[in-house]
């Protein structure tokens, strides 16, 4: 038999069983799924990311396994449970098997729409660091090794008039180059498999200041050469994995800044532990990890690296709304409503003291190799 998990109940008496396996932010998402009739249990267990058994335990049922994964076996568990939907805690999906979800006729959620702008924020921020060398700055200044004003001290890069190269010009990535460019003035270049016009309209904007200039190149070589700043904000598919590899690396610039809050795997980082190492005014910002939460030997020891444990979306705004989207999701199943149009624009779900729309904010579909490792949270229902 499978260890009790610990959990905290809300709405004992609820005829919908629904299981968050984390306890997430604000209080929203909470009174959603109690006053729905739900009864809500969430996991306290300390760990960061459960087994494959604390999840069967959390489900009801019993399987030997080792790492969460959501696969084939959970998704079974929880069909002979009597679940039909899941949501992920997140807009990348790329943790969950949803022709295994779907083969067991289980609904897979996500939670688009309220990440753009935190996580581009975020890389704004690794940005700034890694130009002005912020971290390295501090930890000098904690170290009581600050003995007074010097020319030299912690030199890094002005951004104005430099250029910042995006490759995958999307949601996020358009919104980081619009940051960057209003604050800091500087040129544009992006990579991407498609014209991002929602980036392009935005030049067309006159705006009476000095312009910048911008394109869009042909090759993700072009962006590499030629930009200080370089952002990732692809998805994590096979044309992107290790899409920063010893050769790419090698064609930029030798005091360029290097950006990664997308996925770990886009990054080769046992050759990007190299470059580091050979070219000590090459820097880096990283919000994740190849084999995360572990990073590649050597990682650490780079004053040349600012890293932070894959907090791009964390502010408060973004992970309340991730919770309510995940909880209505779940919700929307229980009741049979239909999908929402559009899962960009999830506003009218947020509204704090409104009543959401009949609807489930965001459904995934179905998506070949997708079965990578994360933490992740799900919701089921018994009836
Ligand atoms: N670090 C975090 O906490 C965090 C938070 C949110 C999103 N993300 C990740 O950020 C990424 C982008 O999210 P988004 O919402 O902007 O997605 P999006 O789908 O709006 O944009 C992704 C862009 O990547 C482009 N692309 C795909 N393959 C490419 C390739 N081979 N070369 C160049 N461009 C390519 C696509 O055409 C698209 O424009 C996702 O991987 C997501 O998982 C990370």
């Amino acid at each position: 038999m499978a260890k009790p998990i610990s959990i905290e109940v809300w709405n004992p008496s609820g005829k919908y069983r629904v299981v968050s396996t984390k306890s997430m932010p604000g209080t929203r998402w909470i009174r959603l799924l109690a006053d729905n009739d739900c009864r809500l249990e969430i996991c306290t267990e300390k760990k960061t990311i459960l087994s494959v058994d604390d999840i069967l335990a959390l489900i009801g049922d019993r399987c030997d396994g080792l790492t969460e994964e959501w696969g084939e076996v959970l998704f079974s568990a929880l069909k002979r449970a009597g679940g039909t939907a899941f949501s992920n805690m997140a807009v990348g999906y790329n943790n969950v098997d949803v022709e295994a979800a779907n083969r067991n006729g289980i609904a897979v959620g996500n939670t688009p729409g309220v990440l753009t702008e935190t996580t581009a924020e975020l890389a704004a921020s690794l940005s700034l660091a890694a130009a002005r060398r912020i971290v390295e700055a501090d930890q000098f200044m904690r170290a009581g090794l600050y003995d007074g004003w010097l020319p030299h001290l912690f030199v890094g890069n002005l951004l104005k008039g430099q250029t910042v190269g995006v490759i995958g010009a999307g949601r996020i990535g358009s919104a980081y180059a619009r940051m960057m460019i209003e604050g800091f003035k500087m040129n544009l270049i992006y990579y991407d498999l498609y014209q991002s016009t929602r980036l392009e309209k935005f030049f067309l904007k006159a705006n009476g200041e000095e312009p910048v200039t911008w394109k869009r190149a042909a090759t993700m070589e072009d962006v590499l050469r030629e930009a200080d700043v370089i952002s990732l904000h692809p998805v994590l598919d096979k044309t992107t994995y290790h899409l920063i590899n010893p050769e790419r690396l090698a064609i930029m610039k030798k005091e360029a800044v290097l950006v990664n809050a997308s996925r770990g795997p886009v990054i080769d980082e046992v050759a990007l532990v190299e470059h580091l190492k050979a070219n000590p005014m090459f820097r880096v910002g990283l919000d994740v990890f190849e084999d995360e939460p572990y990073m590649k030997p050597g990682l650490a020891d780079m004053k040349n690296a600012v890293v932070v444990p894959h907090i791009a979306s964390a502010s408060k705004w973004t992970r309340e709304g991730m919770a309510t989207l995940a909880a209505l999701n779940v919700l929307g199943k229980i009741k049979g409503y239909p999908v929402w149009g559009n899962p960009n624009l999830v506003e009218p779900f947020l509204k704090e003291d409104a009543t959401p729309p009949a609807a489930c904010p965001s459904i995934a579909c179905h998506r070949q190799n997708c079965k990578k490792r994360s933490s992740v949270d799900l919701f089921y229902w018994v009836n």
